[in-house]
C-alpha cells in the first residue's frame, strides 16, 4: 500500500484544487469522492427520481461503476447535481455502497502510482482513518458562497448571491449534522483556514505539513 493522503472539508473550501495539487507534486493519484455521491445523485435524477428517497439512491449507488467515466461527466458539476449529492450522502446504504471503491483506491492507486490523494468529507475519519497524513481543509461559509459565486460566473451561469449563500448554508448543515460519517476533522488532521489565503499560499502549507508527516518532498 502507498502513501494516503486525506483532504476533507466543506464545500468550496478549496480542497479540490489543493488535492489535484497535491497529488501532481508527488505523482499521486487523485480521487475526488464527492464526485461518486455527485454521480449517484445524478443517476438518481436521470432516473426520474427524488435524490432523497434512500432506496432509489442506494440502488443508484449500488449500480454505480466509477471506472466507467461517469466521474467526469460535466452534468456532475452543476448545483443540482451538488444538493443531489449531499441527499443521498446521508443514506448510510449509500456511503457503505461506495466505501470499496474509494479503499481499493488508496491500497492500490491506479496507474501504478506510489500514493494516493482522496478528498472529500470523511477521509481522514471513516474511509482512510490511518492515512499517513490527513488535512482539513476549511474558510468561512461567506468567503466559500463568494469563491462558488465567482466560479459560476465564470463559467457563464447567472447566480444569485444571497441564494448561493444560503444553499451553501444549507450543505453545510446536511453534511455536518448527518448521523453516519458526518463532516468533522478527524483528531490528527491539520487544519488549514483558507479564508485569508490564495491557491499557492494553502499548496505551501499543505506541503510542508504533509512533508513533516511523511518526509516526502514535491517530485523535482
Ligand atoms: O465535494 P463535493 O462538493 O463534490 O461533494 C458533494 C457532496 O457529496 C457533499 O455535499 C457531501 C457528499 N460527500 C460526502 O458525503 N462524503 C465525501 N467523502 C464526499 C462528498
Amino acid at each position: 500500500m502507498g502513501l494516503v493522503i486525506a483532504i476533507d472539508g466543506p464545500a468550496a473550501s478549496g480542497k479540490g484544487t489543493l488535492s489535484k495539487r497535491v497529488a501532481a507534486a508527488y505523482g499521486f493519484a487523485h480521487l475526488d469522492t464527492g464526485a461518486l455521491y455527485r454521480a449517484v445523485g445524478v443517476s438518481v435524477i436521470r432516473a426520474g427520481g427524488d435524490p432523497a428517497d434512500a432506496e432509489a439512491a442506494t440502488r443508484a449507488a449500488l449500480d454505480l461503476h466509477p471506472e466507467d467515466g461517469i466521474l467526469s461527466d460535466p452534468a456532475l458539476r452543476t448545483d443540482e447535481a451538488a444538493q443531489a449529492a449531499s441527499k443521498v450522502a446521508v443514506v448510510p446504504a449509500v456511503r457503505e455502497a461506495l466505501l470499496a471503491f474509494q479503499r481499493r483506491f488508496a491500497e492500490m492507486p491506479p496507474g501504478g502510482a506510489p500514493g494516493s490523494v482522496l478528498d472529500g468529507r470523511d477521509i481522514g475519519t471513516v474511509v482512510c482513518p490511518s492515512a499517513d497524513a490527513k488535512l482539513f481543509v476549511t474558510a468561512s461559509v461567506e468567503v466559500r458562497a463568494d469563491r462558488r459565486l465567482k466560479e459560476l460566473r465564470e463559467r457563464g451561469i447567472p447566480a444569485i448571491p444571497s441564494d448561493v449563500l444560503e444553499d451553501m448554508k444549507a450543505r453545510d448543515a446536511r453534511d455536518s449534522q448527518r448521523a453516519v460519517a458526518p463532516l468533522r476533522p478527524a483528531a490528527d488532521a491539520f487544519v488549514l483556514d483558507t479564508s485569508a489565503l490564495n491557491a499557492d499560499q494553502a499548496f505551501d502549507a499543505a506541503i510542508a505539513f504533509i512533508g513533516s508527516k511523511t518526509g516526502l518532498g514535491p517530485k523535482a
